[in-house]
């Protein structure tokens, strides 16, 4: 089997799971749990032993232009967790020479943030969520608003890029106030925005509350308004949003994700941690591996040692397109064609149903050209819905 050479694809990414909180957030699906105590010398030692397995798999010669530290709460990790995972990806894979590193951060672990730059990290990440009092307290996070200032003004001098996450149409958040706190963060020196829609998910505390009655979220119509509203000042902010959530000054696009959205591949490490890589010359069209390590944090870790802590299984041409179309459509560039040719070996106008395309096209939600096939902004407000029509 033959590594693509050549294209994009011969940079990859690495993303590291740190399984860890202090405390579970009620919004928060996330593959995180809240331990009684951590061995943090072990969990050192077992992430680096997950990625001498992960070298095997890469083949050398390509270079690591991304590593992303996510969780959990990274931000718990030992910065000498954080350098030993760096020095032994360094001497396994040549980096870019401009490699993206960043890490996950909360604002209550401030105190760390010099020991995560001097251990390698260029890029922080920090889920601020909120800059009102009462709605972190509704959020359950354990900082407050000056302390989210206080880690943002820290992390503006010591880390290159720095992105911060905001959670928004919150339960009785009204338009207003979303508009004064927004326009406030714009204020705040981060070149990056995270801008979430509260989803409720399935399992936490939040979803069993809005089963009980005892939590609503806005209606449909004013998500919408929200979203806009969002567009709008993000826009005179001079932020380009380049992807449904996400929003960046020119250049500072995370991009970690954005290579994993546009089909890149990517080594995944830590528990339930997912990786993909592509292929030439395999069977039927199958060319891209897909890997899922376990997601149980002390099943990974003693599977680690038996080399038999993830599974690894080829994905079928149709999944592939799939997970192509679904994530490339969420990026405002859209999909590129020519590197969806490239990945699947098929253009995408012989993969996806043209009646649709043309119906959403003539209606003004979709656009495809010579480059590329993307969402206009009255498409986005109904995404989901031209994802089903196109891969129906
Ligand atoms: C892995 S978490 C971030 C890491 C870090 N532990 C924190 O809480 O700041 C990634 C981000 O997803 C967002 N998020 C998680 N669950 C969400 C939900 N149900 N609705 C909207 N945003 C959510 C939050 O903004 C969060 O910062
Ligand atoms: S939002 Fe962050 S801190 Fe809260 S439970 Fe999820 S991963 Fe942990």
């Amino acid at each position: 089997m033959t590594i693509m050479h050549g294209t994009r694809q011969s940079c990859f990414g690495l993303y590291v799971h740190w399984p860890f909180c202090v405390h579970k957030c009620p919004y928060c699906d996330f593959n995180s749990r809240v331990p009684t105590a951590v061995d943090h010398a072990d969990w050192r030692r077992v992430f680096l032993l997950a990625l001498d397995y992960a070298v095997t798999e890469m083949p050398k010669g390509r270079h690591l232009g991304s590593v992303f530290f996510g969780g959990g709460t990274p931000s718990l990790m030992e910065p000498a967790t954080v350098a030993t995972v760096l020095e032994r990806a360094v001497v396994s894979w040549p980096f870019a020479a401009d490699v993206e590193v960043t890490l996950e951060a909360n604002p209550s672990d401030s105190d760390r943030l010099t020991d995560f730059r001097v251990a390698g990290v260029n890029r922080l990440s920090l889920g601020v969520q909120a800059l009102d009092d009462s709605a972190l307290c509704l959020l359950g996070r354990l900082h407050d608003t000056s302390q989210a200032l206080a880690a943002i003004d820290i992390a503006r001098h010591i880390f290159p890029k720095l992105s911060l996450d905001l959670i928004y149409a919150r339960p009785g958040q009204p338009l207003e106030a979303w508009q004064r706190e927004l326009e406030w963060a714009m204020t705040l020196a981060a070149d990056h925005f995270s801008l979430y829609q509260l989803t409720l998910e399935p399992g936490t505390a939040f979803f069993a509350d809005r089963a009980s009655g005892g939590l609503v979220l806005p209606d449909e119509d004013t998500s919408a308004d929200f979203y806009q509203m969002t567009q709008e000042i993000t826009t005179t902010a001079g932020l380009t949003a380049y992807e449904v959530s996400n929003y960046a000054r020119q250049g500072d696009e995370c991009r970690h994700n954005m290579a994993t959205w546009q089909g890149g591949d990517t080594v995944g490490i830590g528990p339930g941690a997912h990786g993909r890589l592509t292929l030439n010359d395999c069977p039927k069209g199958m060319n891209t591996i897909a890997t899922r390590q376990h997601r149980t944090p002390e099943v990974w870790r003693a599977r680690v040692e038996s080399g038999t802590h993830q599974t690894v299984s080829y994905l079928s041409r149709a999944e592939r397109i799939e997970e192509l179309v679904m994530m490339g459509l969420r990026l405002t560039a859209g999909i590129d064609r020519a590197l969806f040719h490239n990945l699947v070996g098929r253009s995408l106008e012989s993969v996806i149903s043209v009646q649709a395309l043309e119906s959403l096209a003539e209606s003004g939600f979709v656009v495809l050209d010579a480059a590329s096939l993307r969402v206009t902004p009255a498409g986005r407000l109904v995404l989901d819905e031209i994802l089903r029509q196109l891969l129906a």
